[in-house]
């Protein structure tokens, strides 16, 4: 039985179409929330990971299956004018924003050599620019909600080895929630980090099976993380239970933090 424990609430979630953020906006419309879907397309990401049956977008599931109300929103998170017409479609259908989830990202292989400047621009510009571009222009919404942000940065941000712009990001998602934290908390804005270990979705394709063995070593569970450990870890942050989590990073990665090699 659903918790309902965001009911009537507004949440907004990046980079939904896939993978783990298609699996936290399920998991809030599950507590009752409305959700709002902001990718570039609301196309469902397919992939080695992912459940072949998947065809409809995550909106779309959520109206169906799950009875809420939910939006999607084409948008491009390190587009300044894309965001801000992201908070305003929200504003204009639901009224206000409760919760960000700040999801979207991606991931290029390569080193300082191969990684070009283009690449870097592109990953920087998703990851971190549009964390803070999500923030800046939706705050006055939570603010005012008196409701929560979260950062869905990586176990990356704290060890070299994933190439610089994924490390970089990831690493100024952790230190812009804490300074966020700062700014928000007199507010009673809870602003959180979450930072998953290696969780099967379509970003993890690239990975061959030697490599996907040495993030099994990695993982102290026996087992790899599925979207769902995440979502559920979000719609905890965002409830009542969490109220006093704040500035935190909070990892759900089966150990592989604790277990640096
Ligand atoms: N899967 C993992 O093992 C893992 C581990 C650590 C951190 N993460 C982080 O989790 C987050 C979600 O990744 P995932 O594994 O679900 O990957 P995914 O590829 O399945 O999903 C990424 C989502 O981001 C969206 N996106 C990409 N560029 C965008 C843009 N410019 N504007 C709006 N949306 C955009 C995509 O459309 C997609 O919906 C990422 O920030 C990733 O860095 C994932």
């Amino acid at each position: 039985m659903p918790s309902q424990r965001h009911e009537g609430r507004t949440v907004v979630v990046t980079g939904a179409s896939s993978g783990i953020g298609r699996r936290i906006a399920f998991r809030f419309a599950e507590d009752g929330a409305s959700v709002v879907c902001a990718s570039r397309s609301n196309e469902p990401h397919s992939g080695k990971y992912y459940d072949s049956d998947v065809t409809k977008p995550t909106e779309v599931v959520i109206r169906e299956e799950y009875d809420q109300p939910a939006l999607f929103v084409s948008t491009d998170v390190s587009d300044p004018e894309s965001v801000q017409n992201l908070v305003s479609e929200t504003v204009d259908e639901f009224g206000g924003i409760d919760v960000l989830v700040n999801n979207a990202g991606l991931f290029f292989e390569g080193d300082s050599q191969s990684t070009s400047v283009e690449d870097w621009e592109t990953l920087l510009g998703v990851d971190l620019d549009g964390t803070f571009l999500c923030a800046k222009y939706a705050i006055p919404y939570i603010k005012e909600a008196e409701g929560d942000i979260i950062n869905i940065a990586s176990v990356n941000a704290t060890e070299g080895g994933t190439g610089p712009a994924y490390a970089a990001a990831n690493a100024g998602q952790v230190n812009l929630t804490r300074d966020l934290a700062v700014e928000l908390g007199e507010h009673n804005v809870n602003v959180n980090c979450i930072s998953p270990g290696y969780v099967k979705t379509p970003i993890q394709d690239y990975q061959d099976e030697e490599s996907i063995e040495m993030s099994r070593e990695q993982t102290l569970l026996p087992r790899l993380g599925e979207p769902e450990d995440v979502a559920n870890v979000a719609a905890f942050l965002a409830s009542d239970e969490a109220s006093f989590v704040h500035g935190a990073d909070i990892y759900v990665d089966g150990g592989w933090a604790a277990h640096r090699v």
